[in-house]
């Protein structure tokens, strides 16, 4: 059994996904021991609530100092066994304590077809830029920003009169699905990093 803590810093789409897969027996061998969140009034805490796993949650004026505050995380998960972390709309930026802590076992979703358009507003960011496809990204996290080794893309058209929400809300949909097809190719032991690359191991 896999356990996994999820990080959200919102709404939570992704992890209520991740959790209704696995309640569903979709993904077999995991389960989310506890959802971490930065911010107090993250949606996605209710819903944890509702369904019973817990929660821990560190504002992030209550330690200001970046590296304490990931040395205060790795304390509150080390009771839990975590396996594996899922930065799901994480939206604050870990450091490399927490990173050595947790070697190759943090995942991120990013909303683009990574390398393009990193960081915040990555829709915007394809908008403005005239892409004419995005999508999103699963990968595993590295010391810079959205910058790990690639798990899974999907690509999805960004369309003439697309806007931040409508080109957000396909992509989303892509990116839900992707977050659970890692998760289960991470439980199966079936990711193999080499250097930048992932390879899936029944592939190779
Ligand atoms: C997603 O678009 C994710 O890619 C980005 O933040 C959003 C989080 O959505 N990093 P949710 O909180 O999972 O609904």
């Amino acid at each position: 059994m896999n356990n996994i803590a999820v990080f959200i810093s919102g709404r939570g789409s992704n992890f209520h996904n991740i959790h209704q897969h696995i309640e569903s027996g979709d993904i077999s061998d995991a389960k989310i021991s506890v959802v971490f969140s930065n911010n107090p009034k993250a949606k996605g805490l209710e819903y944890a609530k509702q369904v019973g796993i817990d929660t821990i949650v560190i504002p992030p004026d209550t330690i200001k100092d970046r590296i304490a505050y990931d040395e205060e995380i790795i304390k509150l998960l080390t009771p839990y066994n975590i396996d594996l972390i899922c930065l799901a709309g994480y939206m604050r930026i870990i450091t490399d304590t927490l990173i050595n802590q947790y070697p190759n076992k943090i995942i991120n979703i990013h909303p683009s077809l990574l390398p393009s358009f990193p960081g915040l507003h990555a829709h915007a960011q394809a908008i403005e830029y005239g892409a004419k496809i995005s999508g999103c990204t699963l990968h595993f996290v590295d010391k810079g920003v959205d910058t790990g080794p690639i798990i899974l893309q999907r690509h999805v058209p960004v369309l003439e009169d697309d806007t931040e929400t409508t080109l957000a809300d396909r992509v989303l949909k892509e990116e839900h699905k992707i977050y659970i097809d890692g998760i289960k190719l991470f439980c199966a032991n079936k990711l193999k990093i080499e250097g930048r690359k992932v390879f899936i191991k029944d592939n190779i």
